[in-house]
């Protein structure tokens, strides 16, 4: 394959010489299990980059999610709000416990969710004497909600919040990072995420209760016994000590990857920016998104295509895109789920690609997909794909 087809994708892991040092230090010490010393010091030095009290290294996001709301008291019949822009973890987490998702839309200026939408079901269930038991509120592709107003609703009626932190790893509001805006907040190494462990997770609170906890009932919620003693439920949730050595030597390298992911925004910006039908996902003026993934929107009528022929032309080059998150009210499995709001959800799934935004892109790379995206617009549309009969 030459160098010109070589094919880009969305994210991919990012290595370099760091992490393979630190992983033969994780192998030639034995510990190769769910505890050891590169999990204590990963847990560490995430709370010293992110200025927060407590962490608990778990075997992926969705684990923080679930571990997350068991803590704050989510059972069979509860309700728990959630945006509805997002990764199905988010909301399978809800399910896993027996309680509903309640979904609540995004606004238009951030893409999370609305604190306006919020107030207006709060109020609502306020009304009905049913409130939510905790309220996720996620930090898409990179960016934080807008946490004052929706802190503020959540306080006036005594519901916690779990932040789903997932993609947004070094993103601030007001100066503050991600993650720390909840109850507690929750990350994800998954291999696509700005830091990766290949799989992997952090639950992170000033509250030390909530994370010791979380240690207990993340290592099968072993009693305090010579012999194997269970008083509670528990779940196999721990992260391995090799993957954590794979998370520092990721984590020492963070504020750069940030950088990296910023400037190939920026040339995206700077490249498509003017071009009639393409919008980038906004920035809001509170604070930084660490731009896990650039996001346009393609609007038909201005760009001459639709998103998927868009992303089928990109395909044809050998360049990954994917259409951003499909809402959790459009999904099947959640059909039935109450929602507030859901146009601006609908609308921008419709319209929106996740372009490739690895941090080890070229220039060249970039400019790949923006001729690729160019071209679009002046070629003919590839129409209906010819039927291939297949022989019976
Ligand atoms: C918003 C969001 N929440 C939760 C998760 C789940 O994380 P994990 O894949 O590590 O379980 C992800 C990503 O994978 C995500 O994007």
């Amino acid at each position: 394959m030459t160098q010109a087809n070589r094919r880009i994708y969305l994210s991919p892991p990012h290595l370099d010489g760091r992490e393979r040092e630190l992983l033969l230090q994780a192998y030639d010490s034995n510990w190769i299990t769910t505890l050891g010393p590169q999990v204590d010091a990963f847990e560490q030095e995430m709370c010293r980059k992110l200025g927060v009290g407590h962490a608990a290294a778990l075997a992926s996001g969705t684990a923080g999610l679930h571990l997350g709301l068991l803590m704050l008291g989510v059972g069979q019949g509860d309700e728990v709000f959630c945006s509805d822009l997002t990764f199905a973890a988010s909301a399978n987490a809800i399910a896993y416990l027996g309680a509903a998702p309640v979904l609540i839309d995004s606004d238009r200026a951030t893409w999370n969710m609305d604190p306006a939408l919020l107030a207006e079901e709060l109020d609502a269930c306020d009304k009905k004497g049913k409130l939510p038991r905790a309220v996720i509120v996620v930090d898409l592709y990179g960016q934080c909600a807008d946490y004052e107003p929706i802190m503020e609703l959540c306080g006036k009626y005594d519901i916690p919040v779990l932040e789903d932190a997932a993609e947004a790893l070094g993103a601030t509001y007001h100066g503050t990072f991600a993650g720390k805006f909840g109850a507690m907040g929750l990350f994800s190494f998954n291999g696509n995420k700005i830091i990766t462990t290949s799989g992997g997770g952090m639950l992170v609170s000033d509250r030390e209760e909530y994370i010791r906890r979380a240690r207990f009932l993340s290592t099968q919620a072993r009693d305090a016994s010579p012999h194997y003693q269970h008083s509670q439920i528990g779940y196999n949730y721990r992260l391995s000590n090799l993957l954590a050595a794979l998370g520092r030597g990721q984590l020492e390298r963070l504020d750069e990857k940030v950088e990296m992911k910023r400037a190939i925004n920026g040339f995206y910006r700077k490249a498509l920016g003017e071009t009639p039908g393409i919008d980038f996902m906004p920035e809001a003026s509170y604070g930084k998104s660490n731009r896990w993934l650039t996001v346009i929107l393609i609007t038909p009528e201005e760009f001459g295509r639709d998103r998927e022929s868009v992303r089928l032309a990109l395909e044809a080059e050998n360049i990954e895109s994917r259409p951003i998150w499909k809402p959790m009210h459009l999904q099947p499995v959640f059909e039935g789920c109450r929602i507030r709001g859901g146009d601006v959800s609908g609308d921008l799934f419709r319209r929106g690609l996740c372009l490739p935004s690895g941090t080890q892109m070229t220039e060249g790379d970039v400019d790949r997909v923006v001729e690729a995206i160019r071209s679009c617009r002046t070629q003919p549309s590839p129409g209906p794909r010819p039927q291939h009969r297949v022989p019976i």
